[in-house]
């Protein structure tokens, strides 16, 4: 069975697409079969992953949510023999008026992944920053999230809507649904401010928060525009090697 995570805040720019790009290049690296879902309208995990796929007028999740598409036709396969992705365009942006009006717009996702699970160890999706239906059908598949919240002023702000959109989906479409964990992202060790916020999101979340943080590094910020994870951009960057540590802490939490 996959273990299916989803990541998710809906506050913009907190390190969604950077920990999925990067977390599910460690697993592949760790020999677990992947898949990355990219369920973002804005593409930054496809672009993030581009150089590792060769893929023109491929399918993407728009295909498989709103047209139906086999999921099959739409896993684009990566230089990594235990990746796989599926890519996202801009279409994507209609799918969030156009589920409204479909039946059990909720469960698209899920309909949709049901016949991999026994493909991948991990399925990972990168949500949009917004918790409307696309972000619903990630939470309704999943079996959990993380968290990305970025170490900086206002970090736990929006946080209290994205816990109560996860009760309300707990409560009425996917039961199972738990917080895998929190991960304190762009951590600059330099700043007390830093230091305070993750003090902060400590006292809130207790043992929830991943033990590993993600550190702010030059070259995470740098791979996407290559089209690179930071495993290939630069292996021994301090971004590459906290993604590696995570991904040890997330397999040895077992499930
Ligand atoms: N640890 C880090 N160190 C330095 N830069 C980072 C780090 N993590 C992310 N970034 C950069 O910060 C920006 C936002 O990160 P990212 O795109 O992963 O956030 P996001 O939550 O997916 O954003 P959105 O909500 O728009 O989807 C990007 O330019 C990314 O390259
Ligand atoms: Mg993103």
């Amino acid at each position: 069975m996959s273990r299916i995570i989803a990541l998710t805040n809906q506050k913009g720019g907190v390190g969604k697409t950077t920990s999925a790009v990067n977390i599910a290049v460690s697993l592949a690296v760790s020999e677990e079969k992947t898949l990355l879902i990219d369920l973002d309208p804005q593409a930054n995990a496809t672009t993030g992953v581009s150089s590792l796929i060769n893929g023109e007028d491929v399918n993407t999740i728009y295909d498989v949510l709103i047209r139906g598409t086999a999921i099959k036709d739409a896993i684009i396969n990566t230089q990594f023999s235990h990746l796989d992705v599926i890519t996202s365009n801009s279409d994507l942006v209609g799918a969030e008026v156009e589920l409204v009006s479909l039946m059990a717009r909720e469960f698209h996702l899920q309909k949709a992944l049901e016949s991999l699970k026994r493909k991948y160890k991990f399925i990972l999706i990168d949500c949009p920053p917004s918790l409307g239906l696309l972000t619903v059908n990630a939470l309704t598949t999943a079996h959990s999230i993380i968290i990305p919240i970025q170490a900086e002023y206002y970090a736990l702000e929006g946080l209290g809507q994205l816990l109560n959109t996860i009760r309300l989906v707990q409560r009425n479409l996917n039961k199972k649904l738990k917080i895998e964990g929190v991960l304190l992202t762009m951590f600059d060790s330099r700043l007390n401010l830093s230091k305070q916020v993750a003090e902060e999101i400590k006292s809130y979340f207790g043992d929830k928060l991943f033990k590993t943080i993600i550190h702010r590094n030059v070259r995470l910020g740098e791979a996407p525009s290559f089209g690179k994870p930071a495993l290939l951009y630069d292996a021994n960057s301090v971004g590459a090697r906290d993604y590696m540590d995570l991904v040890e802490e997330l397999l040895d939490s077992g499930n």
